[in-house]
């Protein structure tokens, strides 16, 4: 077989290197139909990148159930002994797509699992909260942590601004500030779903889970002098550790565990158990073990399997539903939305995201198509002609009961429900002395970059309410002006 340089009609070519001109020193022409597809079709090139967590890498996998959970699902990707094929990417959440990777950000754990009844994705983060709590703020946040519209630079006040007017963002602040906020890499990362998602056994019954990866590489992190340094000499520095470590065999693997919570009991739970901001204590939901996943397949072609691959929170599968979470809910709006503009109206018929059970519905056309039904298959439903129906046995799937009336408000308080209580605990209670003392600089630093009094006042009072000596402390470092190296390596990835 010749392999000569084609068109892209597979057309051989006659040169790779002149263009076709009138003469050799003459006019390059227009008809030389080569050319023209070669620099129109580099003119296309790029897409437009994810509008959060543009920075990222990943790898294929698979996930293998090691233990029994079929109590409480019956999706077939967690029935005992099933190992299912998966596509996992990490990213950093607000840098653009060349951003380094160690700038102090929260990192996406994105998961798909291409089970036997379609893709399944549990879109997370190396956190278990969030920032905010309902969907319709999530383009305020964004904006807040992206760039100003005129100079196009970060900005400490705004970052600051909107966390101190949203604070119920204290506890995912708090994670950020913390040593979670810059990994070592992505092996060495936990990963949650976050939210709580709705499970459904064989018999029907309905329980609430929250999903945990342990990282079997264990958890490490880097300081932020040292985040900053290898922020200049090598900005791609996970997403290397990733492709080298695969590529030699060093496969990294996470642990799955979920906790459950019995359906009955989110109603009068102490807090809100669909509150993003907040973690279940394992004391009263205890972590049960599921199986392994593991990262075994690097990428053929970064942008065709991890640029276009499109993870959803929308990806459910039977036996796995959403739950009362605002947040997730509106998640389950945009990310699809964003992937039609993103890759194009039938981004799913691309390799990466095509999943692995049979695709049957009435959806046709459109920018890209090529999968299509036989043409006997009829187009509309109901219909006499054999096409596909529905599935009435998954009606009672992703229910649950509410107070009726359409509002707009905060959720139902529960009795302990609050911005801050969890923020106190985990700055008290999980950091350690060493851990504190680091946490107190990265604070002081990201606070000095903020210039506006009124809204380094109010930071303040932010950490005031997460614990009053933190507070205090905060208080006398910015007063004092004390600016060490660290702090200032903290403050280009966290605030500038
Ligand atoms: C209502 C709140 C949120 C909205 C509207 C939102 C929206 C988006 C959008 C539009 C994308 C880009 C999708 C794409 O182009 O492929 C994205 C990516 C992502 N989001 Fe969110 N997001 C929200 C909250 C969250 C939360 C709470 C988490 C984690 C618990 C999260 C984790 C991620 C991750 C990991 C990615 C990258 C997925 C990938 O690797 O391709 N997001 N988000």
């Amino acid at each position: 077989m010749s392999n000569f340089t084609t068109t892209q009609t597979g057309t051989p070519v006659a040169s790779d290197a002149h263009s076709l001109s009138h003469g050799a020193d003459g006019a390059v022409v227009l008809h030389d139909r080569y050319l023209v597809e070669k620099l129109a079709q580099f003119n296309r090139e790029r897409i437009p990148e994810r509008i959060v967590h543009a920075k990222g890498g990943g790898a294929f996998g698979e996930f293998t159930v090691t233990e029994d959970v079929s109590m409480y699902t019956r999706a077939a990707v967690f029935q005992p002994g099933t190992t299912t094929e998966t596509i996992q990417r990490f990213s950093s959440v607000a840098g653009e797509m060349g951003s380094p990777d160690t700038w102090r950000d929260v990192r996406g754990f994105a998961l798909r699992f291409y089970t036997s009844e379609g893709n399944y994705d549990i879109v997370g983060n190396n956190t278990p909260v969030f920032f905010i709590r309902d969907g319709i703020k999530f383009p305020d946040f964004i904006h807040s942590q992206k760039r100003l519209p005129g100079s196009g630079l970060r900005d400490a006040d705004m970052q600051w601004d909107f966390w101190t007017q949203s604070p119920e963002s204290a506890h995912q602040v708090t994670y950020l500030m913390g040593d979670r906020g810059i990994p070592r890499s992505w092996r060495e990362m936990p990963g949650f779903g976050s939210h709580t998602y709705q499970w459904i056994n064989a018999a029907g019954e309905r329980f609430w889970v929250k999903y945990h990866f342990t990282s079997n590489q264990g958890n490490h992190e880097i300081t932020g002098a040292e985040a900053e340094r290898i922020a200049g000499a090598d900005a791609d520095y996970y997403r290397r550790d990733l492709y080298e470590n695969i590529a030699e065999g060093n496969f990294p693997s996470w642990d799955l565990h979920v906790q459950v919570m019995p359906y009955e009991d989110a109603k009068n739970y102490r807090f809100n158990p669909f509150d993003l901001t907040k973690v279940w204590p394992h004391a009263d939901y205890p972590l049960i073990k599921v199986g392994t996943h593991t990262l075994n397949r690097n990428p053929e072609n970064f942008f065709a399997q991890i640029e276009q691959v499109a993870l959803s929170p929308a990806n459910l599968v039977p036996g796995i539903a959403a739950s009362p979470d605002k947040m997730l809910m509106a998640r389950i709006f945009s990310y699809p939305d964003a992937q039609r503009y993103r890759v194009g109206t039938n981004y799913n018929q691309l390799p990466v995201n095509a999943p692995k059970a049979p695709v049957n519905n009435y959806s046709q056309d459109g920018y890209g198509r090529f999968a299509f039904n036989s043409p006997e298959t009829p187009v509309y439903a109901p219909n006499t002609m054999g096409g596909p129906v529905a599935d009435p046995g998954l009606a009672g799937e992703g229910t649950w009961e509410n107070d009726g009336a359409l509002v707009r408000s905060a959720a139902t308080l529960h009795s302990e429900d609050s911005d801050f209580g969890q923020a106190g605990t985990l700055y008290r209670e999980v950091f350690d002395d060493a851990a504190k003392e680091r946490f107190l600089e990265t604070i002081t630093g990201a606070v000095s970059g903020v210039q506006r009094p009124h809204i380094r006042e109010a930071a303040i009072q932010y950490w005031t309410n997460v614990d009053a000596g933190l507070g205090a402390k905060l208080r006398a470092n910015l007063a004092a002006g004390e600016t060490t190296a660290n702090e200032k390596a903290e403050f280009v990835g966290v605030a500038e």
